[in-house]
């Protein structure tokens, strides 16, 4: 504390040497900062001074506060002098810490993966390709027309039931998410020219909740071939190579009597599958079958100069089976550490 009685050049020249001292000293901004209140805050010694000029002699007042503004102007100077000065040390430490050399080869560098069932899927489309046959699309957001009665499906047939498709409002729209991608297969005979080879992969939705074997979001391939003179032995030539293509040359298929509206004689695909976990053994695969006469003439085409094959089956459940993933929440969680087992195909 100072003593009141003397406030003099020297005395206040000392508080503000001891002060340039500690403020010179400091050698960052925290620490600045940190001693801010003690060299020209409230705290100070020169503020307390300050304090003191209400005490002294009216005559002494007027040079004795021109002494403390003096002293406060050069401390205050001092202290933002010093704070730019730190500022800037900092800046350029900082910069120099944060430099990027642009020209520096990369020592790692990290990959995303894409989906297995991206990758699948194009490894199909790419099987059928193969055979010169090509790819088509249609939308997810479907005509009733195009996702049942074009396939030869019943007015009251279940599989319209609300519990398993969603239908879009307003209901009289006759709109759906397609629960099958066999619609294409209409789509695509009034599109194309004949003779007709298309494979159609895609997303499909069913009122399902996500479980490890079900998901309401799922994808299908489907196949169609319409052409004159198609039998039932090409599709089963075209399934087996399929089939070979996909899970090896020791791979074989059956098919087994089955109901499909947009087919007649309909199957059930089985797959001997030589490499799934568990050993080899036959595993259910897909639907297929000869095209329904009534799904050709919707398509305006004369079933007795045209015949056609088509087959469906799930990439999911494809994956499932092939790679051994147990559980589908796998699949649609997106975590990339699933996808990377599958390898880094870009
Ligand atoms: N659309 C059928 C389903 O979702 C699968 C299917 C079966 C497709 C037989 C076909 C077929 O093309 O011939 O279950």
């Amino acid at each position: 504390m100072s003593d009141t009685s003397a406030i003099t050049a020297d005395s206040v020249g000392a508080i503000v040497s001891a002060a340039l001292v500690e403020i010179t000293a400091v050698q960052d901004l925290a620490s600045l900062k940190a001693i801010r209140n003690t060299v020209i805050g409230e705290q100070s010694e020169i503020s307390k001074l300050n304090g003191e000029l209400r005490n002294i002699a009216n005559e002494q007042k007027a040079s004795a506060g021109a002494l403390i503004g003096k002293a406060r102007g050069e401390l205050n100077a001092a202290y933002a002098a010093r704070e730019s000065e730190l500022f800037a040390i900092e800046e350029t430490k900082k910069l120099a810490a944060e430099a990027v050399d642009v020209t520096e080869a990369p020592t790692s560098s990290r990959f995303g993966a894409r989906h297995p069932l991206s990758l699948l899927q194009e490894q199909i489309s790419d099987i059928f390709i193969g055979m010169g046959w090509e790819i088509a699309e249609g939308p997810e957001l479907e005509s009733e027309w195009f996702n049942f009665d074009a396939l030869n499906f019943d007015a009251d047939h279940p599989a319209r039931a609300m519990q398993d498709t969603f239908f879009v409002d307003p209901v009289d729209s006759h709109l759906l998410l397609r629960t099958h991608t066999s619609p294409v297969q209409v789509r695509s005979l009034l599109e194309r020219d004949l003779p007709v080879y298309v494979l159609c992969p895609g997303r499909v939705f069913r009122t399902d909740e996500l479980d490890a074997t079900h998901t309401p979001v799922f994808h299908q391939v489907e196949g169609l071939a319409v052409d004159k003179g198609l039998t039932m032995a090409d599709l089963r030539g075209t399934l087996e190579h399929f089939a070979r293509q996909m899970f090896g040359p020791e791979a074989k298929i059956r098919l087994r009597p089955s109901f499909f509206p947009f087919t007649e004689p309909s199957a059930e695909l089985d797959v001997w599958h030589p490499g799934a976990k568990g050993g080899a053994r036959w595993v259910e695969w897909g639907g297929c079958g000869m095209v329904n006469p009534n799904v050709l003439r919707a398509a305006g085409i004369d079933p007795e100069q045209y015949q056609g094959f088509a087959f469906g089956m799930g990439i999911e459940r494809t994956l499932m089976f092939r790679n051994g993933v147990l559980d589908m929440h796998d699949m649609v969680e997106a975590d990339i550490r699933f996808s990377e087992q599958f390898g880094v195909v870009l």
